[in-house]
């Protein structure tokens, strides 16, 4: 597990772009923290990372995922499981068959569905207060 601070949005979106330039289809990366953590600002550092257009990656709090694609590119499946009870609510919409598309699949809130993630999944975790944020990172090989 690596920690890193981040002291602004800025950082935040650097170490997401970090990521993005890293990952590789079919990678899950399942990311906590509380409400305004920073899980949205570091899923568009990703997107940008992996040659996205990110402008537009917002919380996809009501539609569950958003998708990003690029013609060729990774796509980028965006999750907020915000608003899912848990895993089976997740299996019940069939959002599993995502995993399998060849994308990088990037899940805010992903602990609400941690019984069904593959254990190869990285796991990212943000607290912090104000401006700083620590971020824990699993099985994401940034160094
Ligand atoms: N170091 C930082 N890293 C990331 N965001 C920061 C930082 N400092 C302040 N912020 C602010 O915190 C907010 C993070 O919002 P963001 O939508 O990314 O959170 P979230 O974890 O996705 O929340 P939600 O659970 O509601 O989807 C933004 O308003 C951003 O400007
Ligand atoms: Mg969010």
């Amino acid at each position: 597990m690596i920690t890193i601070e981040s002291n602004n949005l800025e950082d935040t979106l650097d170490l997401g772009r970090r990521i993005g330039r890293i990952v590789k289809p079919g990678d899950i990366i399942s990311l906590d923290g509380d409400l305004g953590a920073g899980k949205t600002v570091l899923t568009r550092g990703i997107a940008e990372g992996m040659g996205l257009d990110a402008d537009d990656v917002m919380s996809p709090t009501f539609a569950i995922v958003n998708e990003y694609e690029k013609e060729g590119v990774t796509p980028l499946f965006h999750f907020d499981t915000y608003r899912l009870q848990d895993a089976d609510d997740f299996l019940a919409c069939g959002l599993d068959e995502y995993f399998g598309r060849g994308g990088v699949c990037v899940i805010e809130w992903g602990n609400i569905i941690g019984d069904i993630l593959p254990g190869n999944a990285a796991r990212i975790e943000i607290t912090g207060v104000g401006d700083k944020r620590v971020i824990k990172i699993e099985g994401i090989g940034l160094c």
